[in-house]
Order: structure tokens, then sequence, then C-alpha cells
């Protein structure tokens, strides 16, 4: 897990309250810290019957606090341990984020009523640091109009809430009320952490994945584009603070929090939601076009299923021939627009002579960056979870080392952020 996100360095307070749910804020607490943060756990009373001290403890390496009145488990003493007497005004002043993660009916509504009675409760009356709310409860808590009288004052307040999502509970019942997975909050982290980035204010349009032409009702032409790298751009634009809608081909990943995702299917799809999000009346300051938009599409597409040739159920080799037309080359007629994106990127995979190519694709399409990658190198391209590429500018090129596809996102936000800054 990366390393280089907005979570790096970041104070978060996580405050775990007294629900079943409190067994996946281990995992919660042991992936924050693997993207560098300094978690610090406040437990209720009632969270420690679930989950004991001790396993956030292990997690996070770091002193956990469940008592007002007793002093924090672990920790060793050292200079960022606090006395538990001082804990709720030192956690609340230094944390950058107050997450709880779960959050039961009973804690939620003691925070919408400014009651303080636990150190969790009275860490939240003293936080300034935003604040995030994971709910976890039964439905007919959840739905009951006190609890959601609770949740709307703290949202008119300014309090983040991450789920609730319907789903199976605890009790066997489906119902509204069940916790959001970590992964998710973790990306409802990212956005509020993120909001007040380089890049707020910003509208990034971001393209992933690939797009499928159609031959017939049941096949396409399609590549092997994964959709990775593109959603890493927008999960690091997002982390920047932009706006960031992402038009995405058909792929298995789920959004980043926080993006307005835009799904197309074939090349004309894309272009038409591309030309609708990033031009004219709708300007973007970047398109980032990382899509592997197909180059070709068959020229008709047949309302029915194709059957084979009589000659070829006989068994006998019959050539079927498929006419092809190009399709829109998309980033050629978004730069050729008045109303084009302050910023645009493109991607280039290529297989021979990369730096010329990519350098070629830079100018005939009008680029401020390319992203060049050979798609040959091992460790990179489709399928990888690593990339290794170049950043090629009219001023030069820049060969940057193997990485993950989520610190190509993070070094392509960051140039972003430069370019920018000098148009200013
Ligand atoms: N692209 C596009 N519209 C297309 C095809 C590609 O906007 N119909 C974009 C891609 O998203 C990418 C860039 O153009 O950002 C380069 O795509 P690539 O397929 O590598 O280059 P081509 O210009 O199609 O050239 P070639 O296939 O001949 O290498």
């Amino acid at each position: 897990m990366s390393q280089h996100t907005v979570l790096a360095g970041k104070r978060v307070v996580l405050g775990v309250t007294g629900s079943i749910a409190a067994y996946k804020a281990a995992t919660l607490a042991s992936r924050l810290t693997q993207m560098g943060a300094l978690v610090d756990v406040i437990m209720t009373e009632a969270a420690t019957r679930f989950v004991t001290p001790l396993t956030f403890q292990s997690l996070t390496g770091r002193a956990v606090y469940a008592s007002l009145w007793e002093n924090a488990h672990g920790g060793g003493g050292g200079p960022d341990d606090l006395g538990s007497h001082i804990a709720h005004v030192g956690l609340a002043e230094r944390a950058d984020l107050l997450l709880l993660a779960p959050a039961t009916a009973n804690t939620i509504a003691k925070i919408a009523l400014g009651l303080a009675d636990d150190l969790l409760s009275v860490t939240a009356l003293a936080a300034r640091c935003p604040i995030i709310m994971a709910p976890a409860m039964d439905a007919g808590m959840y739905e009951n109009p006190v609890t959601q009288a609770h949740v709307e004052t703290l949202r008119v307040r300014g309090v983040h809430f991450a789920g609730p999502v319907v789903g199976r509970m605890a009790s066997g019942l489906e119902g509204m009320g069940r916790m959001v997975e970590p992964d998710e909050i973790i990306g409802h982290c990212r956005y509020v952490l993120g909001r007040n980035g380089p890049l707020h204010g910003r509208r990034v349009v971001v393209t992933a994945g690939p797009t499928r032409e159609p031959l017939d009702p049941v096949r396409f032409i399609s590549n092997h584009s994964t959709g990775k790298q593109g959603f890493a751009i927008a999960q690091a634009a997002v982390d920047a603070g932009a706006d960031v809608t992402l038009i995405s081909g058909p792929v298995a990943l789920s959004a980043p929090v926080g993006v307005h995702r835009v799904d197309v299917t074939d090349a004309d799809s894309m272009r038409a939601a591309v030309l609708a999000h990033a031009t004219r009346g709708n300007q973007a300051d970047a398109l980032i076009m990382s899509a592997a938009v197909a180059d070709f599409r068959p020229l008709r597409e047949s309302d029915e299923k194709i059957k084979k040739a009589e000659e070829t159920k006989r068994r006998r080799p019959a050539p079927f021939t498929l006419e092809l037309v190009q399709t829109p080359d998309i980033l050629l007629e978004v730069t050729q627009q008045v109303a084009r994106p302050r910023v645009t990127i493109g991607f280039a995979a290529e297989s021979e002579d990369l730096i010329e190519n990519a350098r070629a694709k830079l100018e005939q399409k009008r680029l401020d960056l390319i992203v060049a990658n050979d798609i040959t190198a091992e460790d990179a391209g489709f399928e990888a979870d690593t990339n290794r590429v170049h950043f090629i500018t009219a001023e030069g090129a820049e060969a940057l080392p193997l990485m993950s596809k989520e610190e190509v996102g993070v070094r392509l936000v960051e140039w972003l952020v430069e370019r920018l800054a000098e148009e200013r």
C-alpha cells in the first residue's frame, strides 16, 4: 500500500464504539497505519467488550486510550504519549482528522447533543479538525427519527458521514445500518483530508479503461486495459482536492470516493462524454486521457448474432472478413476546440522508438504532456500493478523509475499542480 497518499504523516484519531463492526475497525487501523498515518485509537467502554485495546495497540504501534480516568494502554510513555487527564485536549488539538468507525446510535446522539461523559465524546467536543462518522447499527435504530435528527444536526455542523449502507446486519436481517467497508472509509478520509489541497477549485477529467466496439449483440473488439492507472490518477487528484470526473470504459473497479463517475462503453460514447465534461460550456482545468480507446471498430454492427458460414460448419476453413473503420481521435478533437481544457495530457503505449513516437503524438495531438510507456518492458503495462513511464513535454523528456501505478498517479498530479500554478 502506498505511502505517497494524503494520509502520510497525518494524525488520525480513530474512535471505536460498541458495535460488532468494531472488529472491522482493526482492519481500518492497520490500513491507515500502513498508509503512513499516525493512528491514535480511543475506545469506548462498550467497544472494549468486542475488541481489546491490545489489538489496536499492536496494529498501530501506539498507545490506545480507553478511559477518561485511567492511563493509556501501551505506548511506552514516550514524548507522544499523553497522560490520561489531558488526553482529551491533546488528542483533539493535534489531530488532523477524527474518525468514528463504527459510530453507534448512542455515540452519535451524545455528540449531537454535546454530552461529554467518556474520553471519545469529550475529544469530539474539543476537536477542531474535520470529523467523519461511519455509523453501524440496527436498521430500526438508524431509521428512528431520533437518530435521523441527530445525523442531520451533525451533518449541518459539518460532520462528514460515510454510509451506512443497506446490507446484512448482526441480527441476520437485511436493512439500512451496515457500516461501509474499511477501504471505502479510507476513501472518505482521503476525500476529507484532501479537499483543501492544491487542486481545490479545479475541475479535472480523467478517462480510464478500455472501450468495447460492438460487432454483434454478443461480441466486441477491446483490449487488455484494466483501468488501474486511470483510477489511480483519479484518486491522486481527489487527494489533491480536485473536483474529479472519471469517465470509464467497462472495468471491474470501484471509483474513488468523491469522484463523479461516468460509465461509457465504446469510443463514440467516450468521445461524447469527454466533450460534454471537458470542453465547450464545461471547460475543464485538465483532461487526463489515460483510457485505452480502441483505434478501430467494426464498420457495421450486426443486429443479429453473426453465424458461422455453412462451409465452416462442415469444417472446411472459410476466411471471414471483418471490415473495420477508425474510431474518432478524441484527444485530437478536444484540443481543436476553442474552449479546450487548460491542460491536456495524453498517454502513449509504445513497443518501439518510445520517445520519438510519443513526441510525435504530443505534437500532432497538441498536448501539454504525454505519459509514454514501453509496453514491452517488464513489470509495466496493462495488467501489472507497476509502470515504467516517461513524462514528455515540449521542453524535454523525464524517465521515471519503476513505480506503482498509484505513485505514477501522484507524480502526474504533482506535475499538473505545478503547470496550473504557472498559469495563474
Ligand atoms: N486516444 C484518443 N482517441 C482515440 C485513440 C486514442 O483520444 N481514438 C488517446 C489515448 O487515450 C491516449 C492517446 O490518444 O491518451 C494515444 O493513444 P495511442 O492509441 O497510443 O495512439 P494513437 O494516436 O492511436 O497512435 P497509434 O495507435 O498509431 O500508436
